[in-house]
């Protein structure tokens, strides 16, 4: 059973007089609890397809399902739900709150929306996702403080917090050398065993491409390969 499928998926911008095709008719299923690399060169259409997959936009043509749901027939609010429940985002420059810190960031997705969980319990998840992340001897650094390493680690416990059900994540190596963006992908597969939850995240870095079980490579708005590496994944 696919936790998400997409279906003659077509994405055009408007660009002055004429339009760009970053996404040209793109279909794939990626099942539930898969650790999956979306690869590709600049300019492929993997931040677009990323932003279908997390409803931050629309497609022109065809369908976007998410956990069963084909997202065109969902209201407002039921889209702010699922981008608050179903999904997780990791952002290549973190984003995090500067001056709060570890706990605190981790923290915050917790206290928006609906309401919060007890305190005690709350904070045992947080201190649980500390440990698993590596960064319990940093619980009260504030996120400023911190390497960029570090952050992204952060921004992957951060992500978790609310237990969804898939995270997003969007070039998260960019902006770290290669050997702490290896490392940061590790982390967030052992996170995808431990929690079950489904990654997908984007790279044009070959190196990590095949720690996926699943690889959709885009070239030019289209699928070029779709494939679980052998010995790949878990
Ligand atoms: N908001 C936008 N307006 C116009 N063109 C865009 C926009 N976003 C992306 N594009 C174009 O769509 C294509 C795919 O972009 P993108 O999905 O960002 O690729 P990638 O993330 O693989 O680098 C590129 O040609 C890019 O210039
Ligand atoms: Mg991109």
């Amino acid at each position: 059973m696919s936790i998400i499928s997409l279906s003659g998926v077509k994405k055009t911008y408007p660009l002055g007089k004429t339009e760009v095709r970053a996404v040209k008719g793109v279909d794939f299923e990626i099942a539930k609890g898969d650790f999956v690399s979306i690869a590709g060169p600049s300019g492929s259409g993997k931040s677009t397809i990323l932003n279908l997959i997390g409803c931050i936009d629309t497609p022109s043509e065809g369908r976007v399902e998410i956990d069963g749901v084909h997202t065109a027939d969902m209201k407002d609010r039921e889209i702010t739900l699922l981008r608050h429940r179903t999904l997780g985002f990791i952002f290549q420059s973190f984003n995090l709150i500067p001056v709060l810190n570890v706990f605190e960031n981790i923290e915050f997705p917790l206290l928006i929306g609906n309401k919060p969980s007890p305190k005690a319990e709350r904070k045992a998840w947080v201190d649980f996702l500390i440990e698993e992340v590596g960064l319990s001897a940093w619980t009260r650094h504030r996120a400023n403080e911190l390497s960029g390493g570090q952050r992204q680690r952060v921004a992957i416990a951060r992500a978790l917090a609310t237990k969804p059900k898939i995270v997003l994540a969007d070039e998260p190596t960019a902006n770290l050398d290669s050997e702490t963006g290896e490392a940061i992908i590790e982390l967030m597969k052992k996170m995808n065993r431990d929690l079950g939850t489904t990654f997908i995240f984007s790279t044009h870095d070959q190196k990590i491409v095949d720690i996926a079980d699943h690889v959709i490579r885009l070239k030019d708005g289209l699928v070029s390969e779709n494939y679980k590496p052998e010995g790949g994944g878990k």
